[in-house]
C-alpha cells in the first residue's frame, strides 16, 4: 500500500542509506526528507534518491516547528534520524546537542500528535544505557549515559516514552549500536582513520585503544529499522547490533593492513574524558520478536567500506577541507598529554 515517509536528517550517513533502502524496497512509497544541512548533512549523499520521481526533499530544522509541521502534511510513517551524533563535539560544545537532540525531538513529537501519524520511529542509540563492563543490555536496562551526547539522546529517548504513555502516539524507538559503511562522515573512527591513512597522517587512538564497540554493517542496520517501523509493537524499543565485538585497535590494525599502511601511524593520545569502556547489547527481542538478523560479514564489510574510500576520494577530501579548523581543535586537545 501506498505510504509517504517523512525521514528527518535523511542527508546523513544512516539516514540517505535508509531513504535509498526505502526507495528500492517500496515501489509505492512516497520519502520525504526533511534536513538542516548542517555540516553532516550532505545533498550528495541523496544523489542517487534525487532521481526519483517519489522522493522530495526539505531544508528544514527539526527544531523549526512550522518546518516540521510542513514537512509533516500527509505524512503516514515518520523515521526520525535528526540528530547530533559525534561525542567529541558533544564534549567541546554541548549546546546544539541539547536542543537538536532533546527539543527536536520534543518538537517532532508533538508536532506528531497534532497532526497524527501512523508510526513513528526514534532512532536513539545503544549509548543510552552507558558503559558495559561485562555482559549486555536488555532494553529495560536503566538508562546511565555518560556524554552530553548520549545523555541528550537519553532525554529524547525519554521524551518518547513519555509521549507514548501519556498521549498513546504509535511511537518505536530503536538503539543501533555502532555503525560503518559508505559516506560515514569522517569524524567517526572508522572512516576518520581510513581517511587519515590513505594522507599518512597518524592515527590518534584514545587512551590504551582495547575500548570495545559492537560494529554494525549500514545495510543491516537500515534493514532492522524498516522491519521495526512495519512490525515493531508500539511502545516498545529495540536494540540493534552486528555482534561484532572489535576492539579500537584491531579495528585501527586491521584498517593499515587493509590500507598497506605501517603501523607507526598510530598515536596512542589523552583519551576520551567519560570514555565508555565497551558497548554490548542483547538483541533477542528484535531476533525473536521480528525476524532481524544481521547479515552482513564484517571482515567483507569493512573490505568494502574502505574501498569505498579509497574509490571516492572527491567525497571525503571536500569535508576534510571544510572541517579543518575543527580537526586541528579536537587534535591539540587531545594532543595534550600524548
Ligand atoms: O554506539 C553508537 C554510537 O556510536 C552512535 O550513537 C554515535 O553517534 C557514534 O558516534 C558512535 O559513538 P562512538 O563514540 O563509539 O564512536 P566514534 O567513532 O567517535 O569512536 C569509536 C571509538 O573509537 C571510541 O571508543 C573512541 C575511539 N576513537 C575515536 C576517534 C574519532 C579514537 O580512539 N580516536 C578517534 O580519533
Amino acid at each position: 500500500m501506498s505510504k509517504r515517509v517523512l525521514v528527518t536528517g535523511g542527508a546523513g550517513f544512516i539516514g540517505s542509506h535508509f531513504v535509498d533502502y526505502l526507495l528500492q524496497t517500496y515501489p509505492d512509497y512516497q520519502v520525504v526528507v526533511l534536513d538542516a544541512l548542517t555540516y553532516a548533512g550532505r545533498l550528495e549523499n541523496l544523489a542517487e534518491a534525487q532521481k526519483s520521481p517519489r522522493f522530495q526533499f526539505i531544508k528544514g530544522d527539526v527544531r523549526d516547528r512550522e518546518a516540521v509541521r510542513d514537512a509533516l502534511q500527509g505524512v503516514h510513517y515518520v523515521v526520525h534520524f535528526a540528530a547530533e551524533t559525534h561525542v567529541d563535539r558533544s564534549i567541546l560544545n554541548p549546546d546544539a546537542f541539547i536542543t537538536t537532540d532533546v527539543y527536536g525531538t520534543y518538537v517532532m513529537l508533538e508536532s506528531a500528535r497534532e497532526l497524527g501519524v501512523e508510526r513513528f520511529v526514534h532512532v536513539s542509540t545503544d549509548e543510552v544505557y552507558g558503559s558495559a563492563e561485562a555482559g549486555e543490555f536488555h532494553e529495560d536496562a536503566p538508562l546511565r549515559p555518560n556524554s552530553p551526547y548520549s545523555a541528550s539522546k537519553a532525554g529524547a529517548d525519554l521524551l518518547v516514552r513519555a509521549y507514548y504513555q501519556t498521549y498513546h502516539l504509535p511511537l518505536l524507538t530503536v538503539r543501533p549500536s555502532n555503525t560503518f559503511g559508505p559516506r560515514q562522515y569522517p569524524e567517526k573512527l572508522i572512516p576518520f582513520f581510513v581517511t587519515r591513512a590513505l594522507n599518512d597522517q597518524s592515527l590518534p587512538l584514545y587512551g590504551d585503544g582495547q575500548q570495545v564497540r559492537d560494529w554494525l554493517y549500514v545495510g543491516d542496520h537500515v534493514r532492522a529499522i524498516d522491519r521495526v517501523l512495519h512490525h515493531g509493537q508500539g511502545g516498545k524499543a529495540y536494540n540493534i547490533a552486528g555482534g561484532n565485538e572489535r576492539t579500537n585497535i584491531e579495528i585501527t590494525r586491521k584498517i593499515l593492513h587493509l590500507l598497506g599502511k605501517p603501523e607507526t601511524l598510530i598515536q596512542f593520545v589523552a583519551d576520551r574524558p567519560g570514555h565508555d569502556r565497551r558497548y554490548a547489547l542483547d538483541t533477542t527481542r528484535i531476533q525473536g520478536e521480528l525476524g532481524w538478523r544481521p547479515e552482513a560479514n564484517f571482515d567483507q564489510a569493512l573490505t568494502q567500506t574502505v574501498q569505498w574510500y579509497v574509490d571516492n576520494p572527491t567525497w571525503w577530501q571536500t569535508i576534510l577541507h571544510e572541517q579543518a579548523e575543527y580537526r586541528d581543535f579536537v587534535a591539540r586537545w587531545y594532543n595534550r598529554s600524548g
